[in-house]
């Protein structure tokens, strides 16, 4: 899924790292507590895949297109992103995530709807649509992994026991989602 932060150009370095450790220690399972986009858990193999994150409706969305019936829009129109900007208790939060995430400039939530055109300078794209199926082609490696919305601390050490965990937490830089409470680095690097 196209995201902020989304390290999918990334993973040709990071998953041959990640998978070596997984094969080399018998861990019990593979968590990530800041998904995002999910580009990262999407490839990775072991039969016990958890992805965290704090923002419900991007987990509404990873728990509805991880079931490959769920139907999606082909795209999403300017007029439905300002309805469902402007009205979200009257839509599920998967849909608002996907409204938010998918028809915004750069997959920022809700910061104004993508408008753009191609290498032609003319020919408007369609960046919600790109943005589907995108979602459409990832869905399939999304099937067996647990997504739960939670803080990063709010694991036990139980819990995660022998687990191979990758934190991929929000830069200091990044503007972050107006209603997201401020990221606590003291306490994740503590
Ligand atoms: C850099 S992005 C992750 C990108 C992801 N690795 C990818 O490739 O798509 C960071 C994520 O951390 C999440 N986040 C921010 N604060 C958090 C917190 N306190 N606990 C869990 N997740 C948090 C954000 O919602 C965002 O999805």
């Amino acid at each position: 899924m196209k995201f902020v932060g989304s390290k999918n150009r990334l993973c040709k370095y990071i998953i041959p790292i990640i998978q070596e450790i997984i094969d080399d220690s018998n861990c019990d399972g593979y968590l990530e507590v800041c998904v995002g986009g999910a580009n990262v858990i999407d490839k990775i193999n072991h039969n016990n895949k958890i992805g965290s994150d704090i923002h419900k409706e991007l987990i509404a969305l990873l728990n509805y297109i991880k079931i490959l019936n769920n139907p999606l829009p082909t795209t999403i129109t300017e007029e439905e992103y300002k309805q469902v900007k402007n009205n979200k208790n009257n839509y599920p939060n998967w849909y608002i995530g996907l409204v938010g995430f998918c028809a915004t400039y750069g997959s920022r939530y809700f910061q104004g709807f993508a408008r753009g055109f191609k290498a032609d300078k003319i020919t408007p794209r369609d960046i919600p649509n790109e943005g589907i199926r995108n979602i459409e082609k990832q869905r399939k490696n999304l099937t067996d992994v647990k997504f739960y919305c939670k803080n990063f601390n709010e694991y036990t050490n139980e819990e995660i026991n022998n687990y191979v965990i990758y934190c991929d937490i929000p830069y200091r830089s990044t503007k972050r989602y107006p209603e997201q409470p401020k990221f606590n680095y003291e306490e994740f690097y503590a």
